[in-house]
């Protein structure tokens, strides 16, 4: 029997009820087909952090390498000063375990209120591949005379060829693998960040040479947010930089329904992976059993394909999309007409049923 060891961080808020949520879909799945999946929790966040004053154990980063995905709930605590938590774990974990792609897709399930006029399933389904180690996320650049009138604040966005090109690759492979529209569309800045989406733009189209069957596009990211409002059947693959793909993934989250049901991969091709809702810890729903876990289980179901189980994912989505369509009134908080766990179970229902 195939067997995976998963790291699990629960996390901050939310993340635990709602991570509770998505390894009861998957030991569901893992019954059901016949792997076997362990998971080992550790207790980073928020609370060990003000108990400790420790964000990350120094064994963290070599001990999550011997695992063969990291599931994560959220980070982000009311009580930490913002900054801290992010950079001392979620961003070091991307940095430090080189995991270069930020995969998020967009898609609109059957049954999902959608806030644009007229557009169904068939027209919201693209993917972002977010640039996921470099940007304005390296955290270059400085400060002087902080709190002075003469006060400078420089904060620098870094990209290296080799960065740009394995990303860009990424996304071509993606694409050609996804075999949608076939078309990718880098999003960027030409026109005013003329030295950093210089080197996307031209290491975009030299790599577009090795792939003739996909078809390229180009788009400020201005534009873009534009066009997801408007035309989100566009689009098909996405790739940008990080704070770009930061900020066009939270608009896509609401176009394809809201934070309840967006999960992300923060993808290593070689090495460790972790999956996770892309949105927060929503403190003000911790504890009541009321927040949506579909992006946490989702984010579960990309898990299982990365690691090898591609047939459970599918299951996966498709009792979620029964869910979708015939249980929930909403997908908001509070107002799914079933409680976080109750969710859980009907997802882990239907994928033994399926
Ligand atoms: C995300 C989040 C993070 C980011 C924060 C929490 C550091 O917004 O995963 O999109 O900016 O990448
Ligand atoms: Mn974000």
């Amino acid at each position: 029997m195939k067997s995976y060891n998963i790291a699990v961080i629960p996390g901050d808020g939310t993340g635990p009820e709602v991570v509770r949520e998505g390894i009861k879909v998957m030991d569901a799945l893992s019954k059901r087909s016949g792997f076997k999946l362990t998971f080992n929790f550790y207790d980073f966040g928020g609370e060990r952090y003000l108990r400790s004053g420790e964000t990350l154990p120094e064994s963290a980063v070599a001990e999550l390498k011997n695992y063969n995905a990291i599931y994560l709930g959220a980070i982000g605590h009311p009580d930490v000063k913002p900054g801290i938590l992010e950079r001392g774990i979620l961003l070091r974990l991307r940095f430090e375990l080189d995991q270069y792609i930020n995969l998020r897709p967009v898609k609109l399930y059957p049954g999902v209120d959608c806030p644009l006029k007229n557009k169904s399933p068939e027209d919201i389904d693209l993917v972002v591949v977010r640039e996921n180690t470099e940007g304005l996320y390296t955290g270059a650049g400085g400060c002087l005379k902080r709190g002075t009138p003469d006060e400078v604040a420089i904060q620098e966005s870094i990209n290296t060829r080799k960065g740009v090109e394995r990303c860009v690759r990424f996304a071509f492979e993606y694409c050609k693998k996804r075999n949608k529209m076939k078309k990718l569309t880098l999003c960027g800045k030409t026109n005013v960040l003329t030295f950093a989406f210089d080197l996307w733009e031209r290491t975009f189209y030299e790599v577009a040479k090795e792939y003739p069957d996909i078809k390229v596009d180009y788009a400020h990211v201005d534009a873009i947010t534009m066009w997801f409002v408007k035309n989100p059947e566009w689009f098909d693959v996405i790739v940008t930089d990080n704070m770009f793909g930061d900020i066009i993934t939270d608009l896509g989250a609401m176009i394809q329904g809201g934070m309840g049901i967006a999960a992300g991969g923060n993808i290593n091709p070689r090495g460790v992976s972790m999956f996770e809702p892309i949105g927060g810890s929503a403190p003000k729903y911790t504890g009541k059993n009321v927040i949506n876990p579909l992006a946490a289980i989702c984010a579960g179901g990309m898990m299982l394909e990365h690691i090898g189980e591609e047939k459970s994912a599918q299951v996966l989505e498709k009792a979620v999309i029964k869910v979708t369509e015939k249980h929930l009134k909403s997908l908001s908080a509070g107002q799914m007409g079933h409680s976080t766990s109750e969710v859980g179970d009907l997802v882990a229902r239907f994928v033994t049923e399926l």
